[in-house]
C-alpha cells in the first residue's frame, strides 16, 4: 500500500502518473465525475486550515465520493486523550481513504504505521506538506510547459515553511534544477535540508537576503508568509515579519516568462496590485490545486493493494537510549511511543519522526 507522508514516498513515475492525471481531471473533469462513487474520504483536521482541506473534501466531491471528518480536534476525541494511533485505527473502519493535518510533526507517518487504508499528511506541523508539492508541481508544468531545467527562489520563511521543505525535496527528482534561497537569517532553511538534501543530491543552492539582486534569473518565484503560529518568542516574530514583500517595481525586474506562485494564505508578503500581473500564478495554482489532490487520491486508491506501488525503504530506524529527539511539537514527544531514529548518508543521526538532529543524552 502506498501512503502519502513526505513527497519522496512517491517515485519520479508515480509522481509525473499523478500529475498528469490532474491535468487529464483538469481538460475533462466530466470522464471522472463518478469515478469514486460510494468512497469515503475522511479529514482529520487537527490544525487550522482553509484551502487545504476545501481543496481535499470539494475533490473527493467531485469524483463523486463522500466525505466524513472534523475541522476542530476540540470536537474530537483527542480533546479526551486518544492516540494518534488509536484514531487512525478507529477512523479506518470507517473511510477508505484519510487526510490528516497535525500540529505535532510526524504525526501523519504514525497514523500510517497502523492504518489499513492510505493516509495522506495534510501538513504535519512545520515538517511537511507532500500534497501542497504536488499543487506546486502542477502549477510549474501547466504555466512553464516543463519542470526541469529551471531555477527557482524559495522567499520568505525557509525556516518554518513546511511547504517550502517538501518542494525543495521533490525537486531533486528533476534534471538540472537549481535554488535560489531568499531569507533573513533568522528564517534560512534547516540545515538538515541543504545537507541531507541538495547537497546529496547534488542540486546547486545559492542563499541571498535580497530579492532584487536575483529576480531576473529566475523561473519561478516561490513566496510564503512568515509562520507566525510557528515562533516560539514574539520579539523575534516582529523582526522579520515584514522582510520581503512583493510589488509591481521588483516584478519590472523579472522575466517575461515566469510565474509567482504562493501556498496562500497571503499577509502582506505580496501586495495586491501584483495579483493583475499576467506572472501572478498563485490563484490559479489553488485550482489545480483540487484536481491533482482528486488524481492523488483516485491513484491512492487504484494502487492500494498493489504490490508494485509500496513505500519506500528508506533504511533502519533504531531505538538507542544515548539519544534523544529534542523537538518537542514531535510526536515522540507528545504520545506515548518509543523515540526511534535514523543514520543520514551524511553519518549524522536524525529522528525517524520529525528529521530533526538527534540530541545526545548526557
Ligand atoms: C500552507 C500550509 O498550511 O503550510 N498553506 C496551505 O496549505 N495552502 C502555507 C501556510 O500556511 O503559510
Amino acid at each position: 500500500m502506498k501512503h502519502l507522508i513526505d513527497p519522496t514516498d512517491l517515485t519520479r513515475e508515480e509522481t509525473d502518473e499523478i500529475i498528469a492525471l490532474g491535468e487529464d481531471i483538469y481538460e475533462h473533469p466530466e470522464r471522472y465525475r463518478e469515478s469514486q462513487k460510494y468512497r469515503k474520504l475522511a479529514t482529520l483536521f487537527y490544525e487550522p486550515s482553509t484551502r487545504t482541506r476545501l481543496s481535499f473534501t470539494s475533490a473527493m466531491m467531485e469524483l463523486g465520493g463522500n466525505v466524513l471528518g472534523f475541522a476542530d480536534a476540540t470536537n474530537s476525541s483527542a480533546a479526551k486523550g486518544e492516540s494518534v494511533e488509536d484514531t487512525a485505527k478507529v477512523v479506518s473502519s470507517f473511510a477508505d481513504i484519510i487526510a490528516m493535518r497535525h500540529h505535532i510533526e510526524g504525526a501523519p507517518y504514525v497514523a500510517s504505521r497502523v492504518s489499513p487504508v492510505p493516509v495522506i499528511n495534510a501538513g504535519d506541523g512545520s515538517h511537511a506538506h507532500p500534497t501542497q508539492t504536488l499543487t506546486d508541481l502542477i502549477t510549474i508544468k501547466r504555466e512553464l510547459g516543463h519542470i526541469d531545467g529551471l531555477t527557482i527562489g524559495f522567499c520568505g520563511d525557509l525556516r518554518f515553511g513546511r511547504t517550502v521543505h517538501s518542494l525543495i525535496k521533490a525537486l531533486t527528482r528533476y534534471k538540472d534544477i537549481s535554488i535560489v534561497l531568499i531569507a533573513p537569517d533568522e528564517l534560512r532553511l534547516p540545515d538538515y535540508i541543504k545537507q541531507d538534501v541538495c547537497e546529496k543530491q547534488g542540486m546547486p543552492y545559492r542563499e541571498v537576503r535580497n530579492i532584487e539582486d536575483v529576480m531576473s534569473e529566475l523561473d519561478v518565484l516561490y513566496m510564503t508568509r512568515v509562520q507566525k503560529e510557528r515562533f516560539l518568542d514574539e520579539e523575534e516574530f516582529d523582526r522579520v515579519k515584514n522582510s520581503f514583500v512583493l510589488d509591481c517595481r521588483k516584478m519590472t525586474l523579472a522575466k517575461e516568462k515566469m510565474a509567482v506562485l504562493h501556498p496562500l494564505p497571503r499577509v502582506n508578503e505580496i501586495l495586491p496590485e501584483v495579483d493583475a500581473d499576467p506572472r501572478a500564478a498563485y490563484f490559479r495554482q489553488v485550482e489545480y490545486g483540487k484536481f491533482v489532490r482528486m488524481a492523488l487520491i483516485t491513484c491512492l486508491l487504484k494502487w492500494k493493494d498493489d504490490p508494485e506501488h509500496t513505500m519506500p525503504e528508506n533504511g533502519e530506524t533504531f531505538h538507542d537510549r544515548r539519544f534523544r529527539c529534542a523537538n518537542m511539537k514531535c510526536i515522540c514527544n507528545n504520545e506515548n511511543i518509543p523515540h526511534s531514529f535514523k543514520l543520514t548518508e551524511n553519518g549524522v543521526v536524525r529522528c525517524a519522526y520529525c528529521d530533526s538532529k538527534a540530541t545526545v543524552n548526557k
